[in-house]
């Protein structure tokens, strides 16, 4: 019987222009570079223009990616888009996306898992992949963040950033993409990172406007002391699960949400600085967004060889968090 997997065949970012930087926020709330950088080593990121929106970056991030892979827009079979900061809550900001790429033949779905959602949404491709159901799936991770924090709070205002990054996985017959994956959720942690109201549960009103019901809210350490453990754990998961030791890792690409919980789970795994990579400096955390823009800027930096080992770990709200390892 024949197997198939799903290969990684194009990757694609789409970065908005408008930088802020940790100084220009500075001048705004009552924070400083200082304890920005060194909290979280985050100096600068990307937010939208009034006139760009969640599935503009998504499109402009697919569309590198499937140009990358070589397939037009009639060949993509399935849509699928991570995000937690969709153009509208109803419809699906995956179906905006599938028309503005002209990918009449596709299906289009949304996965919201907070920052995790990037990492479920590749290893959901990769089953459609392993049936032999579809031959080409873009995968997208996208976030708007910037307009769902409070720029007047400093406990998230100066972590968040925008952007999109995208994949192509492919069928093949060779054994390349997820060799392992882990996905895991803990509830109890819910209020972690939420946004109160725009759901069902607490639906707009204008008091709860009035009270900022609808901005992002984190807590930032209960977050940490969660993400610092899950980053090792979820790694093990995965190379246990395959015989794999950290030494096999050509790169690993984790969840930029902060410098100091990839220096820590990288360090306790025992990966060295060169195999870890970091660009939360630039972007801040991107949410679903951060790994596969993470992925396009590593193959741009040829640091993702042919037949290398890729290892990823994403964690955020629900609580939530995943691991997959892949081979390029
Ligand atoms: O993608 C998944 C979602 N998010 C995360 O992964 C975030 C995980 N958490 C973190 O990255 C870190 O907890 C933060 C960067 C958010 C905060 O770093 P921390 O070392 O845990 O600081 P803290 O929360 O313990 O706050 C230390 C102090 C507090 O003052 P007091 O209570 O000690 O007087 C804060 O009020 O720093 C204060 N603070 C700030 N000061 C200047 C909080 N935000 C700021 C700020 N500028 N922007």
């Amino acid at each position: 019987m024949i197997r198939y997997y799903g290969k990684l065949a194009g990757y694609g970012k789409h970065i908005p222009e408008t930088v802020i930087t940790n100084h220009d926020l500075a001048q705004r709330i009552d924070t400083s570079d200082e304890w920005i950088t060194e909290r979280s080593g985050i100096k600068e990121r990307h937010v939208v223009r009034d006139d760009e929106h969640c599935s503009d970056l998504a499109t402009g991030a697919a569309q590198k990616a499937m140009d990358k892979a070589g397939i037009t827009a009639d060949e993509v079979d399935l849509i699928i888009v991570a995000t937690s900061s969709p153009d509208y809550l109803t419809p699906p900001v995956s179906s905006q996306v599938q028309h503005n790429l002209g990918a009449e033949n596709a299906g289009a779905f949304v996965m919201v898992v907070g920052c995790t959602g990037f990492v479920y949404a590749l290893v959901t491709a990769d089953q459609f992949i392993r049936s032999g159901r579809y031959r080409n799936i873009v995968v997208v991770g996208v976030e708007v963040t910037s307009r769902n924090v409070d720029w007047n709070d400093r406990n998230t205002c100066v972590l968040f950033g925008d952007g999109a990054g995208a994949v192509v996985i492919q069928r093949t017959e060779e054994e390349k993409g997820v060799l392992a994956h882990h996905l895991g959720s803990d509830g109890s942690g819910f209020e972690h990172i939420i946004q109160v109201s725009g759901g069902t549960r607490y639906s707009t009103t204008h008091e709860r406007l009035d009270q900022g019901l609808h901005y992002l809210k984190m807590n930032g350490r209960e977050v940490f002391k969660f993400a610092s453990v899950v980053m090792g754990t979820a790694l093990k998961k995965v190379l246990d699960e395959t015989g794999h030791t950290t030494d096999d890792i050509d790169l690993f690409i984790p969840h930029q949400a902060n410098a100091r919980i990839i220096e820590y789970a990288a360090q306790k795994a025992g990966l060295p600085a060169e195999k870890v990579f970091i660009n939360v400096n630039k972007y801040g955390n991107t949410s679903a967004a951060s790994v596969p823009i993470g992925i396009a800027e590593a193959f741009e930096q040829d640091r993702l060889p042919e037949g290398g080992l890729l290892a990823m770990v994403a964690f955020g709200s629900g609580l939530t968090w995943a691991s997959c390892l892949f081979r390029l």
